[in-house]
This record gives C-alpha cells, sequence and structure tokens, in this order.
C-alpha cells in the first residue's frame, strides 16, 4: 500500500472489533458434525483476490447483475430517499458499488464499516481522494457484533447499503436479526438498501457456483491452503474437491469441501479423521422470490418501498424502511 497522504474529507475511526479467532474457530469446527467452517475466513488476502476473480468469471452473474440495476436505478432510487443522509455500509471495506449512488445521492457523509482494517483504510482513502465533496467516516468495526456509528459522524436521515446478496450468507432466522438491527441503526424513517439474489433454476445457480475456469472451486480451497499457511495443517490439495450446488427445498445454495479418500489430518496439533465421502460445510448462499423477501423483511420492522431486478431477472434490489412510528 503507497503511503497516502491524508485527505481533509476523511476521518478514521477504530471502533477495536474482536478479532475472529482463526486457529480456535476453525478446530472447533472441524471437531462438530457435520464438520463446518465459518465463511468469514474465506477472506484473507488471497481469498478476496480469488474472489474478485469469481465476480469476473461468465457464470458468476450475481455482480454484474446487481451493478446494472444499480446503475439504470441510482435516479429513482434517490429519489426515495431523497439528498443530505448519512450513507452506511456495513462491510462496505471495498467502498466500491457505492460509487454509483453517491452523485444521485449526495449523502453528508459516507460511513463504509469493515473488519478488514487495511483493506478498508486503502479503498476509503481513494473514495475520498475521488470524491471530494464527500465526507468519510471509515470505521473499523465487526458489525455482526457491534452495529454502530462511529462518533462524530454528522447527522442526517439514516440509509444503510448492503449490496452482494450477502444476506444470503446468513440463514433466514439470522438475516430477520440482522435487518432488525439495522432497522434500529437506520431509525424510524431511515432506509436500507439491499441487494439480494434470486431463486433460478437449478443450472443456473450450480453454475454460477462452479464455473468451468475453477475460480470458485480455487476460492473454497484456498480455506484448506490458509489453514496449511497459518495453522500447521498438512491438508493435502490432492485429496479435496470443491462441491457446490442449488439444495431446492432449502432454497439455498451450499458449498463444501469434499474429502476424496480417507484421510488423517493435522491441524493446529491436532489429528482430524476424514473419510472418502465426508465434507467441510464452509457456506450456505440462500436465494429468495421478490415476495418472500419482503415478508422476511417485514418480520425484522421493514417495509418495501421499491423492488428492482435487472433486464433477465436474475438478481434484485430493495429499498426498505422502517415504518416505526416517529417515522419521517
Ligand atoms: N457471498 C458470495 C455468494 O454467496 C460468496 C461466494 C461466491 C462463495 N461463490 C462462492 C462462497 C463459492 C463459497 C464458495 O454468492
Amino acid at each position: 500500500m503507497p503511503s497516502a497522504i491524508p485527505r481533509p474529507n476523511i476521518q478514521f475511526h477504530d471502533l477495536h472489533p474482536t478479532l475472529a479467532d482463526f486457529r480456535h474457530e476453525a478446530v472447533a469446527g472441524l471437531r462438530q458434525r457435520p464438520r463446518r467452517i465459518p465463511p468469514k475466513f474465506f477472506y484473507d488476502e488471497r481469498g478476496s483476490q480469488l474472489f474478485d476473480a469469481i465476480t469476473a468469471t461468465a457464470e458468476y452473474y450475481p455482480t454484474r447483475s446487481e451493478m446494472e440495476i444499480l446503475e439504470t436505478r441510482a435516479g429513482e432510487i434517490a429519489e426515495c430517499i431523497g439528498t443530505g443522509s448519512l450513507l452506511v455500509e456495513p462491510g462496505g471495506g471495498s467502498c466500491a458499488k457505492v460509487r454509483i449512488l453517491l452523485g444521485g445521492l449526495e449523502p453528508v457523509a459516507y460511513v463504509p464499516m469493515d473488519i478488514s482494517r487495511d483493506h478498508l483504510h486503502a479503498a476509503a482513502q481513494e473514495l475520498a481522494a475521488e470524491f471530494p465533496w464527500l465526507e468519510v467516516h471509515a470505521a473499523h468495526a465487526d458489525f455482526t457484533q457491534q452495529m454502530e456509528l462511529p462518533p462524530g459522524a454528522p447527522e442526517g436521515p439514516r440509509v444503510a447499503f448492503f449490496p452482494g446478496s450477502s444476506i444470503g450468507n446468513f440463514d433466514p432466522d439470522a438475516a430477520v436479526d440482522f435487518i432488525a438491527a439495522v432497522a434500529e441503526l437506520v431509525g424510524p424513517g431511515g432506509f436500507l438498501l439491499i441487494g439480494v439474489d434470486l431463486r433460478k433454476d437449478k443450472a443456473v445457480l450450480d453454475a454460477a457456483y462452479d464455473d468451468a475456469a475453477g475460480a470458485t472451486a480455487a476460492f473454497n480451497l484456498n480455506l484448506l491452503e490458509r489453514m496449511n499457511r497459518e495453522l500447521e495443517a498438512d491438508f493435502d490439495l490432492d485429496a479435496w474437491a470443491h462441491r457446490a450446488g442449488f439444495n431446492e427445498p432449502l432454497g439455498r445454495v451450499e458449498m463444501h469441501l469434499l474429502s476424496l479418500r480417507d484421510q488423517q489430518v493435522r491441524v493446529a496439533g491436532e489429528v482430524f479423521d476424514f473419510s472418502a465421502g465426508e465434507t467441510i460445510h464452509t457456506e450456505n448462499s440462500y436465494k429468495y422470490r421478490i415476495e418472500e423477501f419482503q415478508d422476511l423483511a417485514r418480520r425484522a420492522g421493514m417495509d418495501s418501498v421499491g423492488a428492482w431486478t435487472d433486464r433477465k431477472g436474475m438478481f434484485s434490489v430493495h429499498l426498505l424502511r422502517n415504518m416505526a412510528a416517529g417515522g419521517a
């Protein structure tokens, strides 16, 4: 990272998140049946690069579809929300998609919150340089633990932005809890603009999570390599495969790492026995119908103000509002 010249329109806030303990959580997950590793550990530096490669594959439509919606609907969205809001992005460490919204929304300030400190700092610096009129308050925080604004952020009607269908990576009940926490953060009359991937043909979903060039497989398998690098593990990468597919009854794409033979693996000093065909469950990605998601949001106390899809009807962006009494 080049040493950046501090910009007058940016402030950093360290909310001191408790950093996840990869060693402890990975070992605990591997002891469970079925075995699992929390998906937050995908995103080390290499993992973040590999995810960028996924978004560039022909099969992984969500990123492109969502960009299309935001680009074509930015004006309409800004009309619903109005200018002068305080725009908050939980997990907004790359400050990427928000660029599409800034011109129309003219927020009083933008508050990206992210657990990945260096990534957030670099991206926020760049954004502040690109939008000199924008006040940026970048907060090093874990929004799953602390859904709060950094001190000193200016007042304005609050709007949260949560793109990328990251909501699909929560189980439905946890998704309700997350949206309820956002509803509280934005307060009565506040908004949530959220990207949600749509339920669709199994073949399309299966391909999106298992591209032909193997970018997705590399991303999933990087979790094993990361354990080899950081946890003194000895996973033999030739003995594992990426497995992903749409589980229709549960409405979710499941990502697994599949053991191709009976094997013993050492991780952080502990020996684990895997049988052939056994998997480590690494992530779920829930897919929703428009109305299904609107119902879920209502359970969290937010009502639908708008819902847009791309031309092919692959992905949706919802504008939700906290309609609690006292709202504007
Ligand atoms: N949040 C992304 C999604 O659900 C993550 C993702 C894309 C992913 N492809 C993957 C996670 C493959 C694990 C394996 O779409």
